[in-house]
């Protein structure tokens, strides 16, 4: 074989974790805790026949030709009247791009900004698609932990005061990706006011924030920048389907126009197609309906893996109760959650280790991910029940 050389970029870049244990039990019938996606059940698929079938025989020239690079200009201006008119997110200075997926807004705002061995500020643990795109500009990338109110930026500002080239502070402030965790208003008003203060931009990641099934809203920390210094980056994976690939950036102008250029150069625009069935459904159905109901499903998802967890956890875990989003997040007071997921994947149940989401992949965590939106609910009784019988065996040993 060829002895194939790579660029030094991808050095920094490792296969994900999930994947990795998605290998490890492929072909097995596991009870898969360690997936981020959304239930099919809330897919609106009838809807998306009905446009799909009236987009191809009323304008099929519109969704098989090229589009233009920042989006479609209804999807566009949907997206960005609904922002503003329900979370006040958008000034005067702001504009909309549609991008591939929330997870294109996160690479293209890294790349515009980012120059190699700037500083990027995240919270720590942290969703790894992001961290992955962020390490593939190669920053120094900067872990800061978490508390109950979120990232400590008493820390972070430490580091601004020290480093002169963070260029960036990004941040996953409702129903974090792992944590679940949730940021409290005090602290993303402490944020933005040291962005403002240290003139670096927060990049805030928001795909689960519609998605709460308990507690109080908290405003975005877009919705409070009135001096341009937030990217805030959204998507319709959670809320409509992941698999169409539609998520959104609301910026500064100039920034997106920048973004518009990098987006030329990666993907020319985003599918065509899926960008007008996401407009058409937005004009004929009631989004917020849809999305009270996969609220309702995931709600009841989550307080059955919670009481599941709370009949078997002998103090092997513990345990945040989340009020949206996909995840609960496990802390074991001893071990690594990597042996006990090792152990709990060879008994066909796949969890996800919390060191997969650390800045630094090679540090040990005792804390491992779990998903409900997508196993059945027999599935989650069975799982949590492997699971604690796994953990106690385990930290029995230790
Ligand atoms: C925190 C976070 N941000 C962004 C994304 C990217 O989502 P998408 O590209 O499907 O919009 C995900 C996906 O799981 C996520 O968990």
């Amino acid at each position: 074989m060829f002895d194939y050389t790579f660029s030094e970029r991808m050095s920094a870049l490792q296969p994900s974790a999930i994947r990795e244990i998605l290998k490890a039990t492929a072909g097995k019938d596991v009870i898969a805790f360690s997936a981020g996606n959304p239930s099919p059940a809330s897919f609106p698929a009838a809807a998306m026949a009905e446009i799909a079938a009236d987009i191809f025989r009323d304008n099929y020239a519109g969704a098989l030709q090229y589009g233009i690079t920042e989006g479609l200009p209804s999807l566009r201006e949907q997206t960005f009247d609904r922002l503003k008119a329900k979370f006040s997110i958008g000034r005067e200075f702001d504009r909309l791009i549609i991008t591939s997926g929330g997870q294109q807004a996160i690479e293209l705002a890294t790349k515009v900004l980012v120059n190699e061995g700037d500083t990027v500020i995240c919270e720590d643990p942290s969703f790894i698609g992001a961290l992955n795109a962020i390490r593939s500009y190669r920053p120094n990338l900067v872990g800061v932990p978490m508390d109950e109110e979120g990232i400590d930026v008493a820390k972070v500002e430490e580091i601004l005061k020290t480093d002169k080239r963070v260029r960036m502070i990004y941040v996953i402030p409702t129903f974090q990706n792992p944590s679940g965790g949730v940021m409290s208003l005090a602290r993303r008003k402490a944020l933005l006011e040291l962005a403002e203060r240290y003139n670096v931009m927060i990049l805030e990641d928001n795909p689960y924030y519609e998605l709460r099934f308990a507690g109080e809203h908290i405003p975005t920390i877009k919705s409070m920048d009135d001096k341009g210094r937030v990217i805030y980056a959204g998507s319709y994976s959670k809320i409509i389907s992941p698999g169409m690939r539609i998520g959104f950036c609301v910026a500064p102008e100039e920034i997106i126009n920048k973004m518009v250029v990098a987006k030329q150069v990666s993907d020319v625009h985003t599918n065509q197609f899926f960008m007008m069935l996401v407009s058409e459904y937005l004009a004929r159905y009631d989004l917020d309906a849809h999305i009270k109901g996969i609220c309702d499903l995931y709600g009841k998802k989550c307080d059955l893996m919670y009481s599941e967890l709370s009949k078997y956890n002998n103090g092997y875990f513990d345990v945040r109760k989340p009020e949206g989003g996909l995840f609960m997040w496990l802390t074991m007071p001893k071990g690594n959650g990597a042996e006990l997921a090792k152990l709990c994947a060879a008994r066909g149940v796949a969890v996800v280790p919390g060191s997969a989401f650390l800045a630094d992949e090679s540090k040990i965590s005792p804390c491992i991910r779990l998903n409900y939106s997508l196993p059945s609910d027999e599935d989650i009784v069975r799982g949590i029940k492997i699971l604690c019988d796994t953990a106690a065996e385990y930290l029995s040993g230790k």
